[in-house]
C-alpha cells in the first residue's frame, strides 16, 4: 500500500532537514542569513536604485514576517520546552535570553516593515531613508549574532538533552506548523 504523508501539501517538497530538526534549525538560519545579505546590500543602493532597494526592503520584512516566525515558533514551541525538561541553570537563562532576542529581532522586522511602507509612499523623505538604513543594519546584526550562537550553543545543548522521542516529536509540530501555513 502506498503510504502519503497526510500533511505534506500536494506538489510542494518539504525540506530535507525536516526530519533531523536541529539541522533543520540552522538550515533554516542559512536561509535567513541569506536574506540578511540581500536586505544589506538593498540599503546600500537606497539612494541610487530606489525602487529596487524598497522592493527588496519590502520582500525581505514579508520574509521575515512569515518563513522568520515560523522558525521561531519552532524554537519556543517544540525545541525549547522540551530541552527545559533536562536543562540546568545556566542552560535555562541562556533559552530565555534567546527568547528576548526574539522580541528584540521581531520589534526591528517590524520598523523595517513600518519604514519601507512609509518610503514607498514618499521615496523622497530622506530621514526615512536614514533611519531605514540604520535599521536594517542594525536587524541584520543582531539576527546573525543570534543565529551564530543558536548554531553553536543551541544544538549543543539540543543535542545533549533530546531523545529520540522529542527529535520525533518536534519534526512532526514543524510538519504541523508548515501544513497549517501553507
Ligand atoms: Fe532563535
Ligand atoms: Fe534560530
Amino acid at each position: 500500500m502506498i503510504q502519503v504523508d497526510l500533511l505534506k501539501p500536494a506538489g510542494k517538497s518539504e525540506p530535507a532537514t525536516l526530519d533531523r530538526p536541529l539541522d533543520h534549525l540552522v538550515a533554516c538560519h542559512q536561509r535567513i542569513e541569506d536574506k540578511l545579505v540581500v536586505l544589506e546590500r538593498a540599503v546600500a543602493h537606497l539612494e541610487d536604485r530606489t525602487d529596487e532597494a524598497l522592493y527588496a526592503c519590502h520582500s525581505v520584512g514579508a520574509f521575515l514576517d512569515a518563513g522568520g516566525k515560523l522558525h521561531t515558533e519552532d524554537e519556543e514551541e517544540s525545541v525549547f520546552p522540551r530541552i527545559r525538561k533536562h536543562a540546568v541553570g545556566e542552560e535555562l537563562a541562556y533559552l530565555d535570553n534567546l527568547e528576548l532576542q526574539h522580541r528584540e529581532v521581531e520589534a526591528f522586522v517590524s520598523r523595517l516593515k513600518n519604514q519601507t511602507k512609509h518610503l514607498e509612499r514618499d521615496p523622497a523623505l530622506r530621514p526615512v531613508r536614514e533611519t531605514l538604513v540604520q535599521t536594517a543594519l542594525k536587524l541584520a546584526a543582531l539576527y546573525r549574532a543570534h543565529m551564530a550562537s543558536e548554531n553553536e550553543v543551541l544544538t549543543r545543548i539540543g543535542r545533549a538533552h533530546l531523545d529520540e522521542v522529542d527529535l520525533a516529536e518536534i519534526a512532526f509540530e514543524m510538519r504541523l506548523r508548515r501544513s497549517h501555513a501553507a
